[in-house]
């Protein structure tokens, strides 16, 4: 007897493709002159490559305003399927006004670049403080997800879209791995369970435990750093990979772990985004999904573990995929491996955390983080990685 290997459906069903095929292709570049030009930023340049590799399905374009509206007020798409953050393309007005609905736009990324074509359905207005308010709880300009809200443009472009073509990524071209090929991946390895892990920053002990912990109980493991737009002070993508690529080289089992990029910016929405990104991994195939300590939370504009707590206004069904909780987690000096409270019983003294500034500063000076707080390898990389940026800790 043969055993069907059913992988989790995407999100709304059906896994999106909006790379334009060879002909569309040739089309789109015979009317490329005559088309109006839009310029758009790299955020936008990744969701747009994000929606045409199916990774935000079912989005097929950037949002209308009755999705817009229906997401940002109750985290559900206009049709009552859950969608916790916009998708949009907002332009300044003098660059809305002349284009008229029903035709298609020439998208040019930052470099000028003709990478996509929106077909243009409707121009509407938006309300920036409340979208401030409602995605990222605050409508301070220092939060780094609302300053770029109040930077964009008044004027949203909605509507279907087509990506010219799927281009190699420019750095890391063997771990580019889109949707329809991560549910390839696990398939040919027979994975039933997957989880996914987001992360931006360098890998830690903690990092590796919560992984550790949560593939004590799935099949398989989808590394998944987010490569996209970050904010300044972040470590560089380049230097996050390499951690990974050693890390996993000498501490994990090579069968049991895919790593892949995602392309997608970083927000900074906290709870928002951690809904956010789990569908987005869903898409992927993965059926489970770690969210720990502060997910995708920056300063102290989210409790610590308000990104778990949002869960909770979903029915599970509506995700489908499962999340992972993990409370902070630490070295416990006491039964001398890593632990959460759940599992530890020491007192605050025996346990050993860092902050984020805290390990910057030791990495800027040359220092070895404990060997409880990083692997050693990964500490003597990331030390090498900010003797030559210096920027990284001026900042
Ligand atoms: S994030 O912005 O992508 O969330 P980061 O890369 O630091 O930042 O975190 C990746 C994942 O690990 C998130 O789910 C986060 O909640 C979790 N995490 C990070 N540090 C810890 C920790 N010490 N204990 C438990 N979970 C953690």
């Amino acid at each position: 007897m043969t055993h069907r290997l059913d992988l989790i459906a995407p999100h709304g069903g059906q896994l999106i493709n909006r790379i334009a095929t060879p002909e569309q292709k040739q089309e789109f570049l015979e009317k490329a002159e005559f088309l109006p030009r839009v310029p758009i930023d790299d955020r936008t340049a990744s969701d747009l490559v994000l929606i045409a590799i199916g990774g935000f399905s079912p989005l097929t374009g950037f949002m209308g305003q009755a999705d817009y509206d229906s997401v940002v007020e109750n985290m559900r798409l206009a049709n009552g399927l859950a969608w916790s953050i916009p998708i949009t393309l907002s332009v300044d007005e003098s660059v809305a006004a002349p284009l008229t609905e029903g035709s298609l736009i020439r998208l040019d990324d930052s470099s000028g670049r003709f990478i996509g074509v929106l077909h243009l359905t409707e121009k509407y207005t938006y309300d920036k403080k409340k979208e401030a308010l409602k995605i990222y709880r605050t409508d301070e300009e220092k939060h780094p997800g609302v300053i770029v809200v109040y930077n964009q443009g008044t004027v949203n472009l909605a509507g279907d879209v087509w990506l010219l073509e799927r281009d190699p990524h420019p750095q890391f071209p063997t771990y580019q791995i889109d949707p329809a090929q991560s549910r390839e991946a696990f398939k040919a390895k027979g994975w039933k369970t997957v989880v996914g892990f987001q992360t931006r920053n360098p890998i830690h002990r903690a990092h590796e435990y919560i992984q550790k912990c949560a593939m004590e109980t799935v099949d398989g493991l989808f590394l998944h750093p987010l490569v996209g737009a970050t904010k300044e002070d972040d470590v560089p993508a380049d230097v996050r990979m390499r951690c990974y690529e050693i890390i996993l080289e000498h501490y994990y089992p090579q069968d049991r772990v895919i790593l892949a990029i995602n392309p997608a910016a970083m927000r900074y929405a906290g709870p928002r985004e951690a809904i956010f990104h789990a569908l987005v991994r869903k898409n992927y195939g993965c059926t489970h999904f770690i969210v720990g300590r502060d997910h995708a939370g920056v300063g102290d504009y989210y409790g610590t573990y308000d990104a778990q707590y949002i869960f909770d206004e979903f029915e599970p069904q509506e995700l489908g995929i499962t999340p992972m909780m993990f409370e902070h987690a630490f070295y416990c000096t006491r039964t001398k491996q890593m632990a959460t409270t759940k599992t530890s019983p020491s007192k605050p003294e025996e346990r050993v955390h860092l902050s984020g500034t805290k390990v910057r500063q030791m990495l800027c000076q040359g220092i070895m983080p404990p060997p409880e707080f990083s692997r050693p390898e990964v500490a003597q990389e990331l030390i090498d990685a900010m003797r030559q940026r210096t920027q990284l800790c001026d900042a």
